[in-house]
Order: C-alpha cells, then structure tokens, then sequence
C-alpha cells in the first residue's frame, strides 16, 4: 500500500496554508507535517517578529492592531511567493480580505478544529497572544469562533482535533491530505 506521505509529496503543487484559531495547533502540526513531508516549515507569526525586530505583543502595543494586520498581510505574500512549503498564520490573517483571496486561490488550506474547552486550556500556557489579555479568553475565543468560523469553512481540508498529542493529529492530517489530493488531482 502506498503511503500517505509518498501519495502527498507525489500531488502536492502548492504550499499548504494551516488554519484554525490560536490554540488550534497551527504550529505544532504544521511543523510535524512539513518534517514528515520532508518540507521546510514556516511560522508567520515568528517571521513578522523577524521583520519588525519586535515580538507580536510589542507590535500590537507600540503599532497598534491595525499595523500589525498590515505587516501580517505583505509577510504572508512573500511566503506564499516562494518554493512549496508549510505555511501557519496566526488565526486571524486570512480574516484580511487580500490574505483570504491569496491563500485560497493558492495553497492548499487545511482548518485545524478544536473545542473551546481545548483552546481556552492551550492559549492559558502563556501570554505571548495580545488579543486575549486582560480578557476573558472563553468570551473572547468563542466570539472569535462565531466570526471566523465563516471563513475556516472555506478550507479545503478540515480536521477536527482533540486533546490528543499533535503527533496524533499530524498522522491524521497526512491520511486526510493524501485522501484530498488523490481524489482531486
Ligand atoms: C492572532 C493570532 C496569533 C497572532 C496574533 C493575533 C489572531 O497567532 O498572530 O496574536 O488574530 O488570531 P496564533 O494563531 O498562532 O496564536
């Protein structure tokens, strides 16, 4: 039986974008699947830091949301540009108009879903994440849920996740993916 990760690397013409709000698990399997599929893996959000020498939080303070969004957007454009790779925005980037009709006309995008329970448990480890300071990260996220839920819904490839280890989940994604890609290419 050919596996999943030889029936992707044999399809796969695109970069794959990893969607999902912040606790989702963007990172942690997006980079396990770029490791399985030997590709390299980018983080938005760490490359933004790069470009601004700033972390997110300090942006969002010194800058404003606004700013951010704005970086965020011409940031992802140049990854997209690039060779095939994995690619995980913060939650909130393909809420940008431009970043939605770049990365859906060109990547293949994956929705990672989780429970609230789940994220409100995973975004409390720390306080890296401006938007849910000084807050209620249940309210917030949940309201997050309603407005982006639209959006994530477009996704090619969805996977609904648990409290499972993200090893757990990247094996599923690969069966997920190699199932997409061999029923539309
Ligand atoms: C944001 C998500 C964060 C980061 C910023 C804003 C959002 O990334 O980009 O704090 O709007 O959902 P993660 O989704 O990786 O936590």
């Amino acid at each position: 039986m050919t596996r999943p990760v030889d029936i992707i690397n044999a399809h796969l013409n695109r970069p794959i974008v990893m969607l999902g709000l912040m606790g989702a698990g963007k990172t942690k399997v997006g980079g396990l699947l770029a490791q399985h599929l030997g590709l390299p893996f980018v983080d938005a959000d760490h490359e933004i830091e790069l470009a601004a020498s700033m972390s997110i939080s300090d942006i969002f303070e010194t800058h404003g949301e606004p700013a951010f969004r704005d970086l965020e957007r011409k940031v992802i454009t140049r990854l997209m540009s690039d060779d095939i790779k994995v690619i995980a925005p913060g939650g909130g980037a393909i809420m940008n108009p431009q970043t939605a009709d770049l990365i859906f006309a060109k990547a293949l995008t994956v929705w990672l879903k989780a429970d609230l329970d789940i994220l409100v448990e995973r975004t409390g480890r720390n306080e890296k994440r401006p938007l849910l300071k000084g807050g209620n990260r249940e309210d917030i996220l949940g309201n997050l849920m309603k407005q982006r839920y639209p959006v994530y819904e477009r996704a090619e490839v969805h996977l609904q996740t648990d409290a499972s280890a993200p090893e757990i989940a990247a094996e599923r994604l690969l069966i997920k993916l190699a199932e997409h890609l061999k029923e539309n290419s």
